[in-house]
């Protein structure tokens, strides 16, 4: 196994582990000898592959391949985005579940390259159960369409999948609370490129309070992800005068276009 597989499985693992959690399992049990295993790993002798592994052979013949299973054995649920959905609607992760009508868990294509990170459900989309559905939604609707995409083309969700109480921030329990949602999200889409949009989200995600005027135009990294933060559509609308704001936001989405190779469409 090379070092990329290797990086690769133990992405997946986690994955899988925080996809486990999110299910509610507390811990995995380990036989007595795996026990005794782990409890000698810090004695073993000094293993001089381990700082410079030796590639292992592909396939020994004993290695399970990926798909097989030992005889006897159930496989494991594969982590899916509608599996976690489903858990999703019935989080009472914190108390936005007591004054939410649905959970707004996400929408778009599970394996989308791209994928829009709001604040949280407004009235629409609480009632609805879909992200960026109301005024803002369909703004933002007109943004990916410029892009030359198409909103089931990308994948969209917020920062916390419960409206909070009269569109007022998130608080940072309650985005605490919902993170994991947000870490498997990404563990299972792994688009190449975030959008921040608007301060919350941007501040949220980065863990900083540089206004969004400062932060938007270049790339940040959010678990691993080039992120472009930039302004929430909510805000251009409320803009008497526009279009220096749009222009700037079109000039976002244009780096993030290049950022996934992709051609800037012609007006
Ligand atoms: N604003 C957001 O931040 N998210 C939504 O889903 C809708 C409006």
């Amino acid at each position: 196994m090379t070092r990329g597989k290797l990086a690769g499985a133990l992405d997946q693992l986690e994955a899988y582990l925080r996809y486990q959690k999110l299910l509610g399992v507390a811990g995995l049990a380990l036989s007595r000898d795996g026990w005794e295993a782990f409890r000698n790993l810090d004695r073993s002798p000094p293993n001089p592959g381990l700082a410079e592994p030796a590639p292992i052979p592909e396939s020994t013949g004993e290695v399970a391949r990926e798909g097989a299973q030992p005889a006897g054995e159930a496989a494991p649920p594969k982590p899916d985005l509608a599996g976690l959905a489903r858990k999703a609607e019935t989080c009472t992760g914190c108390a936005l579940c007591r004054t939410r009508t649905k959970v707004v868990f996400g929408e778009g294509d599970p394996r989308a390259e791209l994928m829009f990170i709001g604040e949280g459900p407004g009235r629409d989309e609480d009632l609805s159960g879909k992200p960026f559905v109301g005024r803002a939604g369909q703004l933002l609707t007109k943004i990916i369409k410029a892009m030359g995409l198409e909103r089931d083309q990308i994948y969209i969700t917020n920062v916390v999948k419960c409206r909070p109480p009269n569109n007022r921030d998130p608080k940072p329990e309650e985005s605490a609370a919902c993170r994991e949602w947000l870490n498997s999200q990404l563990d299972l889409i792994r688009p190449r490129v975030i959008v921040a949009l608007g301060k919350v989200a941007a501040h949220n995600l980065l863990e900083t309070e540089e206004p969004i005027s400062r932060l938007r135009g270049s790339f940040r990294q959010f678990n691993g992800i080039p992120l472009m933060p930039t302004f929430h559509p909510s805000y251009l609308l409320r803009q008497a005068n526009p279009r220096g704001p749009k222009k700037m936001v079109w000039e976002d989405m244009k780096n993030v276009l290049a950022k996934m190779g992709r051609e800037v469409p012609r007006p």
